[in-house]
């Protein structure tokens, strides 16, 4: 029985997770750095390397020891190498090349997002490939079509925000605590969400691509106005980020070819609100659906180690123990950037 031991620091969660290739998660742990960067509104890079340099090694004793096994028993070490921010990376890679080194196991050298884009298949035993996979974090809002491991083909990019990033920045003109997804949805519970006016960047545009900046800045001017509860704006503004998911998913959708579901991925995946109307655009396109769980959802090193249980299965060879990290690292090598695109990947 396969078993990996994964790791992930790529932005403010550690976590170290052990997975087998029944797709059990026999141990994990996620230390969160939310209280040190609150205070900022975001995450500091600085403050979350230095986070994750104290905790990791005491996250891996521990899921070791909860699971009963020890690094000999582990097929391959599985870490994260990119994308993200840099230090964070660094931390993973290198302890994960460490103990690959002195247990002379295999590294794996994982991208993060093809953690995420997997992480359906962790969860779901009957999801096989091709899928169409709606990508939405703090740091991404991508559509792909996933052939395979390791085998994607980008769609669609957000050409400025991502998704989660204009959650967190509403909930941050609003007062509510970072991050800000979570809050934005439970406010949203008591507003309405045709009460504001709210564009809907790019919808209607033939390219499935994204835009969020200007709707941020829309809720900005909305609150700035004072005519609005907040519970109407943060009603509104989600309302407006599912009519745009919606619009643009249709025709990534119509130009990718057959796929077997539609699977949403990425910490905005954890929105129950945009869970629904991405489950009755797969149900009026006959499309099975499929959500990884909310633990699964957001950063977590069993999408780490599952993804490493399934390049060991297709016998992707491991990477050299020289790997650089990578701060952009993008799923599909060959797409185009988007038009307008900035420096987000
Ligand atoms: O995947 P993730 O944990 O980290 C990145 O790789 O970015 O995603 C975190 C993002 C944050 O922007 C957070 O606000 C957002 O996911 N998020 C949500 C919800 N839960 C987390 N956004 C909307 N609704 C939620 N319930
Ligand atoms: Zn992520």
């Amino acid at each position: 029985m396969t078993l990996v031991l994964g790791i992930e620091s790529s932005c403010d969660e550690t976590a170290a997770a052990l997975v087998d290739g029944e797709r059990r998660i026999l141990a994990q742990a996620i230390a969160s750095q939310e209280a040190e960067h609150a205070p900022y509104g975001g995450v500091v890079p600085e403050i979350a390397a230095r986070a994750h340099a104290e905790r990791l090694v005491p996250l891996i004793e521990t899921v070791l020891a909860e699971a009963g096994k020890s690094l000999a028993d582990c097929d391959a070490i599985a870490a994260t190498a990119g994308p993200g921010l840099i230090g964070g990376v660094m931390v993973g890679l290198v302890t994960g090349k460490a103990l690959a080194m002195a247990e002379d196991k295999p590294l794996l050298a994982i991208n993060h997002l093809e953690g995420h884009a997997l992480s359906p298949r962790l969860a779901d035993a009957s999801l096989e490939f091709p899928y169409a996979l709606l990508l939405v974090s703090g740091g991404h809002c991508q559509i792909l079509r996933v052939d395979g491991v390791g085998r994607f083909r980008r769609l669609a990019t957000t050409i400025d925000d991502a998704l989660g990033e204009a959650f967190d920045k509403t909930a941050k003109i609003l007062g509510l605590g970072y991050p800000g997804g979570p809050q934005v949805e439970k406010l949203a519970l008591e507003g309405d969400p045709k009460a504001v006016p709210l564009p809907r960047p790019l919808v209607g545009s033939g390219e499935p691509h994204f835009s969020f900046a200007g709707l941020k800045s829309a809720v900005l001017r909305a609150h700035e106005s004072g005519e609005h509860s907040d519970a109407d704006i943060a009603a509104s503004f989600q309302q407006a980020a599912v009519d745009c998911l919606i619009d643009r998913l249709k025709i990534a959708l119509d130009t990718m070819g057959d796929v077997n579901a539609l699977v949403v991925a990425g910490g905005v995946a954890a929105n129950s609100v945009i869970r629904a109307a991405l489950e009755q655009l797969a149900a009026g396109r006959q499309l099975a659906f499929t959500a990884p769980p909310q633990k699964l959802c957001t950063d977590n090193a069993a999408m780490i180690a599952w993804a490493g249980v399934e390049r060991l299965a297709v016998g992707i060879p491991p990477d050299p123990l020289d790997f650089s990290a990578r701060p952009r690292w993008p799923l599909d090598p060959e797409a185009e950037p988007a038009r307008g695109a900035g420096v987000k990947a």
